[in-house]
């Protein structure tokens, strides 16, 4: 009995030690995570297919009640993602729609995936993009990541997301490539 008191105590630290990011890499490398994606559109949409693909369960969101309502029903208003897919997806218990943003709270991933369309002075209109951070702040939980998908100007994310405080104990990356983002999932 005596020989199992430093066994235990070499175990203790490094449980201590495991961060929520850790935390959140373990969910996703053991495809336990659920991914978010904020705007179920053109990019969303593929997008959760290719989590959906590679294993990961998919919660979408978007502020197109209509949209969920389809979704939810199992179908598509996507040309090349059909209605059997979506109707796979739900009956697998792999994907579900919501127009509430507080659900998003259990998604250990969220993606913003919201229209950033140019302006008169042909920049991105971040208006979107700002209503979603802002709605991100509400729900947001240490250990979450969230990714900036929508295209913008450099610097966007820090930008909005450091002036309505989101980033408190997130780990966050901004994609430079979303070519490559298929393969890499
Ligand atoms: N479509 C493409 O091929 C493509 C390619 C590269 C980059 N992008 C970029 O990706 C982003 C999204 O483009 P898209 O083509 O998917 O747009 P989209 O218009 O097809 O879809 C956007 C979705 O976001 C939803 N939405 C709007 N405001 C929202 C909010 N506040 N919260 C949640 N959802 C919201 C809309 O209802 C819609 O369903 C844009 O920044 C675009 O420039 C698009």
């Amino acid at each position: 009995m005596l020989t199992l008191a430093p066994k235990i105590a070499t175990v203790r630290p490094e449980v201590s030690r495991s961060t929520p990011f850790d935390r959140l890499l373990a969910r996703l490398a053991t495809k336990t995570a659920t991914v978010g994606i904020m705007g179920l559109g053109y990019v969303g949409l593929p997008l959760a297919d290719a989590f959906i693909q590679a294993g990961l369960p998919v919660l979408g969101f978007d502020v197109d009640q209509a949209k969920v309502k389809k979704l939810e029903r199992g179908e598509s208003y996507i040309q090349h993602i059909p209605d059997e897919k979506v109707r796979a997806w739900r009956a697998g218990r792999r994907f579900a729609a919501t127009a509430d943003v507080a659900e998003l709270a259990r998604a250990d991933a969220i993606l913003i995936c919201v229209p950033t369309p140019l302006t008169e002075t042909r920049e991105p209109d971040l208006r979107y993009v700002e209503s979603t951070a802002r709605a991100i702040a509400q729900i947001l939980r240490p250990g979450q990541l969230v990714v900036l998908e929508s295209t913008t100007y450099p610097g966007t994310d820090m930008a909005f997301m450091v002036k309505i405080d989101m980033v408190r104990q997130i780990g966050y990356f901004y994609p430079t490539n979303r070519l490559l983002l298929g393969p890499i999932i």
